[in-house]
């Protein structure tokens, strides 16, 4: 279980983080969702360490993680994959998994096959540099990466960024543009299986995710519980079931 209790960050003395509370408990995908820069990226680095928090503390399970360096967080059970594309692209697919793991000094056995297991597409590329894979094989390789290093909690920064827009209203628009430029069935096929990782690695029962997320049907599809952001505080939460369409259109549509 991943708590943060009353977080405050602040960038060249202005306040962007003020006093977020929220809960990750093992087992279950907890969705923090948002608009552009209300601090959902902001919070997932006040949990890694990269950045420093004016107040408020971070524990897993029942070890302060507040003043740690980021490495030590990590050994504590922290997975993180960063927004955007954060594989290297000069190394093999097979290297790329590699270094989560040997970051932290552990040795690879049973955790590659389960993510091979999780990303089938990963293992047909196992000898091929990272920056020809596309853009969503390469979050699906961050992801593994991350997994490696067999984390209590896998903190995902919106994995489905740049493959789907966010907005539900433009939906429409973006499959037609999608298909006309031949993209739809891999846009389409890749949050498939990024969906498909996250419930069955909830299966398992054992790894807490916390998802940012904008797309909201991945979250209605994957989610436990969600959290709301705006202006740098949690302004709603609950089980996924109660993300109704005022919430939405309150706190999530532009
Ligand atoms: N290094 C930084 N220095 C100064 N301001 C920053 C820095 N990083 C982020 N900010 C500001 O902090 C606020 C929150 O940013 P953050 O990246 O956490 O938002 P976000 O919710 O992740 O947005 P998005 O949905 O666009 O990814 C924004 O106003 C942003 O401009
Ligand atoms: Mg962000």
């Amino acid at each position: 279980m991943l708590t943060l209790a009353n977080i405050s960050v602040s960038y060249d003395g202005s306040r962007i983080l003020r006093g977020v509370n929220l809960s990750v408990p093992a087992g279950q995908v907890v969705c923090l969702m948002g608009r552009n820069g209300v601090g959902k990226t902001t919070t997932l680095k006040s949990i890694v360490g990269l950045v420093k928090a004016d107040t408020g503390s971070v524990k897993l399970d029942d070890t302060e993680l507040a003043g740690l360096k980021p490495d030590a967080r990590a050994r504590h059970g922290l997975g993180y994959v960063p927004q955007g594309r954060d594989i290297f692209p000069h190394l093999t697919v097979w290297e790329n998994l590699r270094i989560g793991a040997i970051a932290q000094g552990k040795k690879l056995n049973g955790e590659v096959d389960r993510v091979m297991a999780l990303f089938p597409i990963l293992k047909e590329f196992l000898q091929r540099k990272g920056g020809v894979l596309s853009g969503g094989q390469q979050q699906q390789l961050a992801i593994g990466r991350a997994l490696l290093t067999n984390p209590k909690v896998l903190l995902l920064d919106e994995p489905t960024e740049g493959i789907q827009p966010n907005i539900i209203d433009q939906i429409g628009e973006m499959i037609k543009k999608l298909r006309a430029e031949g993209l739809h069935g891999s846009a389409h096929d890749y949050v498939a299986e990024i969906g498909n990782a996250v419930k069955l690695l909830r299966a398992e029962g054992q790894i807490g995710i916390l998802l940012v997320e904008q797309y909201l049907d991945f979250c209605l599809e994957v989610g436990d519980r969600f959290y709301i952001m705006d202006r740098g505080a949690v302004v709603a939460e609950g089980p996924i079931a109660q993300l109704n369409d005022d919430i939405v259109r309150r706190h999530l549509t532009v």
